[in-house]
Parts: structure tokens; C-alpha cells; sequence
């Protein structure tokens, strides 16, 4: 059985990964954080896609018989221009379609400025529903706070109230947490809208949607199952403790790799 390959910039990408675990507990997985090269959601489109480039072609030279894009920004900017050598998966995409399918009226997107001013969110949800308002939020600072560990702290409260207002003001009744880094906010996010406003989490329906279409892709069955891999480009205490509590625990050693 061939693994699926999983690549973000960084340590957030491991939400996927926890989603994915939870959906396809008996596939393996080989995830790559180029966190080398983090943050992608500041640079240009030209860039990232440079940068995810080079990570899809490492993973499929690693053997791998899919590859999960679970970096919102590289997803948003850099998916449509890269040639995929196996099935790839966006997180984009998965995103905006529960998003559509939620709304009443208005949607708000939160994500890197990249993401933002990239437009991919808000074209991928117009495309669908083009009745829909689509409200977007750059939130800069909520990386660096997941980074920091600050999950649950008065710091990260009052940045995201700050995030937030704009779209509370403007009334929308569902909100795309379009980074990897964001569901670790969920708690806090979920107070400051209420309970009335749908909270979608693209790592969750990224996950679906990889386990909906993972049946179609070929695979070696008769292989035994590889042992999950966890591999970085700048391997740090930092990576290994938001790791850590990430995935619970869950999780092999990290390797590290130039790229
Ligand atoms: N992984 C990025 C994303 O989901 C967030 C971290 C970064 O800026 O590289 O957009």
C-alpha cells in the first residue's frame, strides 16, 4: 500500500493530517512541512508556486500515490499552475463547496493575506452561489500567536476580536477558516461569532473529501503498510512541540531533509 502525501510549510498542515487519521485511519501518510521556507501567506503567487513545486515533485519521487496540498495559501495561489505527477488534492476547493452549500446569505473567508488577495476563496464560492456576499479577513497575526502556543490566551482573544468584528458587523452566517493554523483557534473563534454562525474547518473538509475520492486512486495492495513519516526542511523544538500537541501524541520521529 503506497502512502499519501501530505505538504505544508509548516506545522499547521498537521490539522490535516489529524482529519485525515480520523477518516482513513489505515492509510500511511508522509508529511512534508517546508518550514525552511515558512511563512508562504506573505509571499507571491510566483513563489509559492516555486516552492510547491518542488515539494509535490520530492513527494512523488518519495513514491507516494496522492498528494494532499493542506497549505490554504499554496492551495489557493500555486494549485492550478503546477503539473501534478498523482492525484492532488487542494483544500480550497473542498472549502468553498461546503461553504456554498452552508450559507444563507453571506460569507466570511479568514486566511494569510496571500489567500486573501489571491481571491481564490471568494471566486471558488461565487462560482457555486453567486448570489452569495463573500466577506474576506486577512488575520497576519494568528499564525505566529499557533506558533507561539497561545491557543487559549487574552493576547489571541483580543487580535481576533479584531479580526472578527468587520465580519460580525457585516452580518455573515458562515465563516471559512481558510488556513491550516486556524482550526487550532476554533474555541476561541466559535465564542466570538455564537453559536448561529457556521464555522467551516478546511482541514476537516479537505480530509472528507480526500477519503470520498481515495477509492479511485490505483494503489499496490499487496504491500504492507509504511509507517507514517514526518519530514521537515528545518527541523525545530518549536516544530516538534506544536506537533506534539497536535496530534496528540501520535506521531513518529521527525526527519530532517534539504530541499
Ligand atoms: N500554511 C499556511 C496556510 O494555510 C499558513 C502558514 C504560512 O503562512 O505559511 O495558509
Amino acid at each position: 500500500m503506497k502512502q499519501i502525501g501530505v505538504f505544508d510549510s509548516g506545522v499547521g498542515g498537521l490539522t490535516v493530517v489529524r482529519a485525515l487519521k480520523r477518516r482513513v485511519p489505515h492509510e500511511s501518510i508522509l508529511f512534508l512541512g517546508d518550514t525552511a521556507r515558512l511563512p508562504y501567506g506573505t509571499k507571491s503567487g510566483a513563489t509559492v508556486t516555486r516552492y510547491t513545486q518542488r515539494n509535490v515533485d520530492f513527494l512523488a519521487q518519495q513514491g507516494v500515490k496522492a498528494i494532499v496540498i493542506a497549505c490554504n495559501t499554496a492551495s489557493a495561489l500555486a494549485l492550478d499552475r503546477i503539473s501534478p505527477p498523482v492525484p492532488l488534492w487542494g483544500v480550497v476547493e473542498p472549502g468553498a463547496e461546503r461553504a456554498a452549500t452552508l450559507a444563507k446569505r453571506s460569507v466570511g473567508v479568514l486566511g494569510t493575506e496571500s489567500t486573501v488577495l489571491s481571491q481564490a476563496y471568494q471566486r471558488a464560492i461565487l462560482r457555486r452561489r453567486p448570489e452569495l456576499e463573500v466577506v474576506a479577513q486577512a488575520c497576519p497575526l494568528f499564525v505566529p500567536l499557533v506558533e507561539e502556543g497561545w491557543l487559549d490566551d487574552p493576547v489571541t482573544r483580543q487580535v481576533a476580536q479584531r479580526y472578527v468584528r468587520p465580519l460580525v458587523e457585516h452580518g455573515v452566517d458562515t465563516v471559512v477558516l481558510g488556513c491550516t493554523h486556524y482550526p487550532l483557534l476554533k474555541p476561541v473563534l466559535r465564542e466570538l461569532f455564537g453559536d448561529d454562525v457556521e464555522l467551516v474547518d478546511s482541514a476537516e473538509v479537505a480530509a472528507e473529501a480526500v477519503a470520498d475520492s481515495l477509492p479511485a486512486v490505483p494503489d499496490v495492495e499487496d504491500e504492507p503498510r509504511a509507517s507514517d513519516r514526518f519530514v521537515v526542511t528545518d527541523a525545530t523544538e518549536r516544530f516538534e512541540r506544536l506537533a506534539h500537541r497536535i496530534l496528540e501524541g501520535n506521531w513518529g520521529t521527525l526527519e530532517h531533509i534539504d530541499l
